[in-house]
């Protein structure tokens, strides 16, 4: 009998993760012997659960909030999207025993919304609300697919300039406040910052969500988010949460791990229809 490689997520809180239940799936669905578990590690404890983990034969890691910027620094190798992001969610043992860092939250993204959702990104104008290290993480996969523009606004004036800097030599990025966005329209607008968890919403001016726009909140929860309910009464086209995304990031991570690529639409179908009863 083959024992089951080790795999888990460390964040804090972590009770409410979903990982476990979409790696059992596609573990099943692929037929790979595998146990995944959930792990509450907080950030003063990091390294030290990382260490046990891998020397305990673990072979890979998820680090959500508030780890993926520790797991970054830990990472001996990083691939090259998750050096860009700053922050890795990704961490799998190679066989020379270093540990690769990845970053499968921005290609998670994209493939959501162009797979799953039909969204053209090629030639589109993209508001990314907030400058914060989920908005880092979307930007360049999002530059890959040949967008016009993206345009960063944020309650903090600077933190939205600095970001757009680090990619304006990969694409037409710039940063503004949240003021500055009047008489400006949008394809695509990406909720990155916190405040779906707190239930607020940044300021946005009427009428910058184009014609047939899409909105796309990160951030996902059992009932429409606030950013959400936004962009059905704007007239959205179609008006996301982030549970595509993740189960989209888990299947890149999956595939880093294990060599084979799960189906994610009955996944995605599942957790959806689950969250509507
Ligand atoms: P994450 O890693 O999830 O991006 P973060 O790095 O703390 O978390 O960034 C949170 C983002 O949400 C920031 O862009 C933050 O704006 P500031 O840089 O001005 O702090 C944004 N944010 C949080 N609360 C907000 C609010 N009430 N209104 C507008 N933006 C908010």
């Amino acid at each position: 009998m083959t024992l089951p490689d080790h795999y888990a997520v460390f964040g804090d809180p972590i009770k409410h993760s979903k990982s476990p239940r979409i790696h059992k799936i596609f573990a099943e669905q692929t037929g790979q012997t595998l146990e995944y578990k959930a792990q509450e590690v907080p950030a003063e404890q990091f390294s030290e659960a990382v260490a046990a983990f891998f020397a305990n034969g673990g072979k890979g890691l998820n680090c959500t909030i508030p780890l993926k910027e520790l797991a970054w620094a830990y990472a001996d190798v990083k691939t090259e999207r998750a050096g860009m992001a700053k922050a890795v969610n990704t961490l799998a043992l190679q066989p020379d025993g270093s540990l690769l860092g990845d970053n499968t939250d921005g290609i998670g993204l994209v493939t959501d919304l162009m797979s799953n959702h039909g969204v053209t990104l090629a030639g589109s104008r993209i508001l990314i609300l907030g400058a914060g290290g989920a908005s880092r993480g979307i930007i360049a996969p999002l530059l890959e697919q040949s967008v016009q523009a993206i345009v960063i606004a944020n309650r903090t004036l600077d933190k939205a300039i600095n970001l757009a800097a680090e990619f304006q030599h990969q694409g037409v990025v710039t940063g503004c406040g949240f003021s500055d966005l009047k008489n400006q329209s949008f394809d695509l607008i990406i909720n990155a910052t916190s405040t779906s968890l707190s239930g607020q919403l940044p300021p946005l001016p009427e009428a910058i969500l184009a014609k047939n726009g899409v909105c796309y909140d990160l951030a996902y929860s059992n009932e429409p988010t606030v950013f959400v309910k936004w962009g059905q009464e704007n007239q959205a086209l179609k008006s996301l949460d982030g549970l595509g995304m993740l189960v989209e990031q888990a299947a890149e991570a999956f595939f880093i791990w294990r060599g084979i690529r799960p189906k994610t639409r009955p996944v995605i179908e599942l957790l959806s229809a689950e969250r509507k009863l």
